[in-house]
């Protein structure tokens, strides 16, 4: 079959591969309807997670229509049209039972890594490393499926495939963020980064009642897609000091809960941009935290800081001291997909919740290193590329 395999740092290319095969009585066999282009997926092709080797199939958000079940799998069938959590989770283990998917004890054959770098493993990850798992990824016509029964969701008639798509991970990561960051009714919410996931966050925190969302990001495509889809108030970062807007507009409090979605390349228009890009390339800090310590500084005191981008390992310059005197509650997860897509799918049936404006770029699988070169660099009003194989 064809897939979009890893080929060294920053390059792609369409290869042809053997077809998965059920090695577990309770993995299912997919055929891709429709998978596509993360921001997490940009951290690996610059490099910042090197636990990639050539030939590994990328790509963790997705769905399609399964074709072949495992002897142990009990609620999905053939001719199911699915949805599938990116994180592997194995729904038994301690972290399953308190429905923290993503921290699975069992999902990630190579806890070693992990276990190095951050104290304890985590789960799985389809498509995303020998760091969490190793496992095939989805930009390919078959995919194998672990644990089919946790992590796969039938999508109701009347979704279509692409918005069902975003409920893999861009809206199941927001909604991680949204509710683990504790958004209550009346709340105000920025959110740093406004890509597929930023988007889903602004738009969950107003479906569970914030009353005012801000969206921070220097793209302006983007930003008028979180005003038109999310209704949310947007900043430019490179036009203003960040966190002294938000305090004006806010009667000088700042923001409740302040969620992080940009990750370890943030953009950084000042000399820190610098300091910390020559920080990560010496290798001296592993990530480029700007956001996270804008965030930091603009939150109300006695406020919620929330991490959704994804960070490798150690930064500097942190600021632990507005976090410990300003009493911030500071947060950070890999998607728990198995606790939210099934809300995510009711509320796309109800139409509350939309996601199509996010495929900007639908191509053919054979298109996907351009793809993945229009996402990572922006062009032409990319927010996501979605490959159909
Ligand atoms: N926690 C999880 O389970 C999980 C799942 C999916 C994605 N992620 C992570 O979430 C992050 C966002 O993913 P995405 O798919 O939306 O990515 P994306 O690349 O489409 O969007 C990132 C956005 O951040 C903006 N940005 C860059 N620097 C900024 C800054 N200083 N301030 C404000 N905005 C800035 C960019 O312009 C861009 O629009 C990535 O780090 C990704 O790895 C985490
Ligand atoms: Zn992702
Ligand atoms: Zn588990």
């Amino acid at each position: 079959m064809r897939a979009l395999t890893w080929t060294g740092v920053n390059q792609l290319s369409v290869e042809d591969v053997p077809e998965p095969q059920i090695l577990n009585d309770h993995d299912v066999i997919l055929k891709i309807r429709q998978t596509t282009t993360c921001g997490s997926d940009l951290h690996l092709l610059s490099g910042y997670i090197p636990f990639m080797r050539a030939g590994d199939v990328i790509g963790h958000e997705f769905m399609g229509e399964v074709v072949e079940t495992g002897k142990a799998v009990r609620s999905r069938k053939v001719g199911d049209r699915v949805v599938v959590a990116s994180f592997v989770s194995c729904g038994n283990c301690w972290y399953c039972a308190h429905e923290l998917y993503s921290l699975c004890d069992n999902s990630n054959p190579n806890p070693g890594i992990t276990e190095g770098l951050w104290g304890q493993a985590i789960g799985g990850c389809l498509g995303y490393s020998h760091a969490v798992g190793g496992y095939a990824g989805s930009h390919a016509e078959y995919v194998r499926v672990p644990f089919a029964d946790v992590g796969s969701f039938v999508v109701p008639d009347g979704v279509s495939d692409t918005r069902a798509l975003f409920a893999s991970d861009a809206a199941s990561t927001a909604f991680t963020g949204v509710d683990l960051s504790g958004v209550q009714a009346g709340d105000t919410v920025a959110i740093w980064g406004a890509g597929g996931v930023g988007q889903m966050a602004a738009r969950l925190s107003a479906i569970v009642g914030a009353a005012q969302v801000f969206v921070i990001d220097r793209l302006p495509e983007r930003l008028e897609q979180a005003r038109t889809h999310a209704g949310a108030e947007t900043i430019d970062y490179t036009r203003t000091d960040v966190a002294a807007e938000l305090r004006e507009r806010t009667g000088g409090r700042g923001p409740d809960v302040c969620i992080e979605a940009v990750g370890m390349e943030a953009h950084s228009p000042g000399p820190q941009g610098v300091y910390d890009q020559v920080k990560q390339q010496l290798r001296l800090q592993t990530d480029r935290p700007t956001a996270v310590r804008e965030a930091v500084m603009a939150c109300r005191k006695g406020g919620s800081v929330f991490v959704l981008g994804v960070f490798a390992a150690m930064v500097d310059k942190f600021p632990l001291g507005a976090v410990m005197n300003k009493g911030l509650t500071l947060r950070g997860a890999q998607m728990h997909g198995p606790r939210y897509i099934p809300r995510l799918l009711e509320l796309m049936a109800r139409d509350e919740l939309v996601t199509e404006h996010l495929a900007t770029h639908v191509m053919p699988l054979e298109e996907g290193p351009r793809g993945y070169e229009l996402f990572k660099e922006k062009e032409d009003g990319c927010v996501r590329a979605v490959f159909t194989p």
